[in-house]
């Protein structure tokens, strides 16, 4: 270890995801590696799994391709070949994004992270996925589910959307809803959804009006995402009461996004007399 310490000047890394495999755990490294000598640092991305006893970590190995680790610990895959594929998918399309957005790169997104938790969520063949926002993820979610909605005001947006989707040979993957999503969500009906991504207005109270009519259309097991935790107005009046209520479980979470399992179907219209978790302090 001290020798490969001094091939670098600079060695750095952190954890962009963890999953949990019964006694073992799957960590996600991002690591910056700058060589001696040299101006020009490069990321790499890797797996450890840890094995757990007694709640202590007692084995690490290292998988250079994240996606062996997965299957060293036997997580269930969503086909012979499909998480593999989808994580080049998401290398792929942040390598060469949608130009969408007045944003460094022609795109604001959220983290790969998000992504990677997508690609393992949708499992079943003919996942239905709504978000609100457009960019990376509706590349995505156009690729990996049979029914995707996106919603989003800016009609430049779905218009630039739509032209890479058919340079790619994604064309009709996706059905635009251009509007705000407060006048979008609450006409739209379907079949129940199995994930519901927020990721469209930041400004208070959106990602709750989006999270009461678009995860309202969850099926029971379904999952939504929360993306932009760091923002106040994002976690505000919403993650304290899903956190608090017992028909919503968090799966998982970093800093900036949290996805929710629903353990309830149907709307979200309901009495405070019906909200245990109101009495819950
Ligand atoms: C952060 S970007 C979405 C990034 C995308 N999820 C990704 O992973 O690449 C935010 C998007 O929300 C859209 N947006 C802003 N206000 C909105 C609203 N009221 N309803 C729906 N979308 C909105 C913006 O036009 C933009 O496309």
């Amino acid at each position: 270890m001290a020798d490969l310490l001094e091939l670098f000047d600079e060695l750095s890394g952190e954890p962009e995801r963890f999953i949990d495999a019964g006694d073992r755990i799957v960590v996600f490294v991002l690591a910056h590696a700058r060589p001696r000598g040299s101006a020009a640092g490069f990321d790499i991305r890797f797996a450890q799994v840890w094995t757990m006893r007694d709640g202590k970590p007692v084995v690490c190995e290292m998988f250079p391709k994240r996606e062996d680790a997965l299957e060293a610990v036997g997580l269930p895959k969503v086909g012979d070949t499909t998480m593999r594929t989808r994580l080049h998918d998401i290398d792929a399309v942040i390598a060469d994004p949608p130009q969408v957005h007045f944003a460094p790169g022609g795109v604001f997104s959220t983290d790969r992270s998000c992504y990677e938790f997508i690609a393992g969520e949708l499992r079943e063949e003919g996942a239905r996925t709504l978000e609100t926002g457009c960019g990376i993820s509706t590349v995505l979610l156009g690729r990996w589910s049979s029914e995707h909605t996106c919603v989003v005001p800016q009609p430049g947006e779905v218009r630039a959307c739509r032209a890479y989707l058919e340079e790619h040979g994604q064309g009709g993957s996706v059905d635009f809803e251009v509007g705000p999503s407060d006048e979008v969500l609450p006409r739209l009906t379907g079949p129940a959804l199995d994930l519901v991504l927020i990721d469209g207005g930041h400004g208070f109270p959106t990602p709750i009006l989006d999270w009461y009519y678009a995860a309202g259309r969850l099926r029971q097991g379904g999952v939504v995402i929360i993306d932009d935790l760091q923002l106040r107005q994002v976690r505000l009046g919403l993650m304290d009461f899903l956190d608090a209520d017992g028909r919503w479980e968090r799966v998982e979470s970093t800093g900036k996004w949290a996805a929710y399992r629903r353990l309830t179907a149907g709307n979200l219209r309901e009495e405070w007399r019906d909200q245990a978790f109101l009495d819950a302090d």
